[in-house]
């Protein structure tokens, strides 16, 4: 395919995220499934998406809530069957819409038969792990940290060795420079091609080349994470898995996690020329509300360093021929809603705005489940009704770096990951019409959040679909270039779309409060019609200058 076919692709297709554990109940045991997916197909075709990304269902003993994968090659009967899924992928790929799966490479569980032929001596699968003796001194291989807190570390059976596990210690880090795991991986993605998969999701892909020989760390987390981040044999990897498997066939979609990645990188891990990915999920603009870079500190978010950093990657990667997934919200971050916007009072206009901000940049666009009927993070009181395994061990972790126990809860309250992973709120009733049962974890906002209300007197719903419809049409949006406006702004997210001689211009206000902008002189006078506003403005020129409403958006195409 030639890149200009490559992009087009990519650049028409909006992508919608179902975590199957809280999208819909089917047999009334709290848990969402796959039949229960199945069962709002219809709800899914009306939005106009065209491929769905799903969250693991893979069988595991859901330490890390499926990313800790026991079997690559079974349903997990939490979720339904096979069967099921076969029915799943046939029903969706009748109406169009495309499976993305979940692999998750660079750990698998502790339970799965890998390691626990390694605990049993065997060599070959111990050859999969990074299984060290501790230093010469008694302590641990290396001084790095989990990412879920805590030494990523741990004992290794009753042996005096241990194994690494970048993540919560039941999910053991595979070693990537043994040939036979690159192996098992592309076995593992060519069997769910054949069961009709066309898009992969790799989880925090871009870990996995850390150096044969392991080496401690300064004690500084973004210095550490360099030792095993964006290694140049990521890219060698990937190239070779993507020949062995999804490459083979062109229409596949892939998106790459990678975690603190760089341009540079994500240039490379995208441009077609290489045969890595489609796009990456990069994560540097959910950033902006850390304190010195630290998730469990909050701060109003720095919209400069926002504007800046979106700014910035839009346009290198444009000039680099690099592609990126568009997004807000997934099943690891708060509700971009309840974090951006003031919900209290502006919640459908600031949905509106936020999805317009990043629906429109040069990129695949990413839904959350819920994020199209303006879903918000719960309302918690007690540590005791999250679930989240990073959450609960912040929790811990805080209080022994001094937070009291109240702002220890607080932090979780801002951060936890369960803010986005509560159930679905089809309806207004106690368990938001997601299961008959009491679910695995707690809605607070069904009541008056909720799809049946939405989609019969709500604005957002309606505002995805056409946002939506608008890049499938619209060239400018799917395959244009992209420009910065207004940078200096202090409430204006801005930017133009062109290609040849056609341009439209993107104007979204952040702010709770009117925002009056002057626009480029060049803008000024040139007739041209409103392709979407969430505030009904008409207009057949640009004034020189406006004032935009609370979370205005408005697209404006120059004739
Ligand atoms: C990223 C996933 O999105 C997250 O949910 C998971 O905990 C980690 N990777 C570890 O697999």
């Amino acid at each position: 395919m030639n890149k200009e076919k490559i992009l087009t692709k990519l650049g028409k297709k909006v992508i919608y995220q179902i975590y199957p554990k809280s999208f819909y109940d089917s047999d009334g045991d709290g848990i969402g499934d796959i039949r229960g997916i199945i069962e709002k197909i219809d709800y899914l075709i009306s939005l106009h998406i065209d491929m769905i990304w799903f969250n693991p269902f893979f069988i595991s003993p859901q330490n890390d809530n499926g990313y800790d994968i026991a079997d690559y090659y079974n349903i997990d009967p939490l979720f339904g069957t096979m069967a099921d899924f076969e029915e799943l992928v046939s029903k969706l790929r009748v109406n169009h819409i495309g499976v993305m799966l979940d692999m998750v490479f660079n750990h698998c569980s502790t339970s799965h038969p890998w390691f626990q032929k390694a605990l049993a001596g065997n060599e070959k699968y111990q050859k999969y792990f990074y299984i060290r003796p501790a230093k010469k001194d008694g302590t641990l291989p290396t001084n790095w940290k989990s990412k879920f807190g805590g030494p990523a570390w741990a004992k290794f059976g009753n042996t005096d060795k241990f194994y690494l596990h970048l993540y919560d210690p039941t999910q053991a880090d595979l070693d990537w420079h043994n040939p036979d795991v690159r192996k098992e991986a592309a076995n593992i993605i060519n069997f769910w091609r054949k069961k009709g998969v066309t898009g992969f999701r790799f989880d925090v892909f871009n870990v996995i080349g850390k150096s044969e020989i392991l080496t401690d760390s300064n004690g500084d987390e973004k210095d550490e994470k360099k030792l095993y981040t964006d290694t140049p044999v990521v890219h060698k990897y990937l190239h070779e898995l993507n020949r062995a498997s999804f490459g083979q066939d062109s229409e596949v979609i892939t998106v790459g996690e990678m975690s603190s990645t760089t341009i540079a990188n994500s240039i490379e891990y995208t441009n077609p020329n290489n045969q890595e990915l489609s796009m990456v999920f990069t994560f540097h603009h959910l950033k902006v509300d850390y304190k010195n870079g630290d998730k469990w500190q909050t701060i109003p978010p720095d919209f400069s360093k926002l504007k800046n950093l979106l700014f910035t990657w839009q346009e290198q990667l444009d000039e680099g021929n690099g592609w990126n997934a568009l997004f807000w919200n997934n099943h690891d971050q708060p509700r971009a809603l309840s974090r951006f916007c003031n919900t209290r009072k502006y919640r459908t206009q600031g949905a509106q705005m936020l999805a317009t901000a990043i629906q429109l940049l040069r990129g695949t666009p990413f839904i959350y489940q819920g994020e199209e009927i303006g879903m918000i993070d719960p309302d918690y009181s007690s540590i005791d009704e999250y679930v989240d395994i990073e959450s609960k061990n912040a929790y811990h972790i805080l209080q022994k770096k001094g937070f009291s126990a109240h702002d220890a809860f607080l932090a979780v309250k801002q951060k936890s990951r369960d803010n986005s992973r509560t159930p679905m709120q089809w309806t207004d009733d106690k368990y938001a019409g997601f299961s008959t049962q009491k679910p695995w974890l707690t809605s607070t906002n069904q009541y008056t959040i909720n799809v049946a209300a939405e989609l019969k007197h709500g604005e957002i719903f309606k505002f995805y679909q056409n946002l939506i419809t608008l890049r499938k049409n619209e060239p400018l949006i799917s395959d244009g270039h992209i420009k910065a406006l207004l940078r200096e702004d202090k409430h204006v997210f801005a930017y133009s779309r062109y290609l040849d001689d056609s341009e439209l211009i993107v104007l979204t206000n952040f702010y709770d409060e009117p925002a009056s902008l002057e626009l480029p002189s060049q803008y000024l006078q040139c007739p041209g019609t409103v392709l979407l506003s969430n505030y009904q403005r008409i207009l057949k020129e640009l004034p020189s200058s406006i004032t935009l409403k609370p979370y205005e958006a408005l697209v404006f195409k120059f004739n």
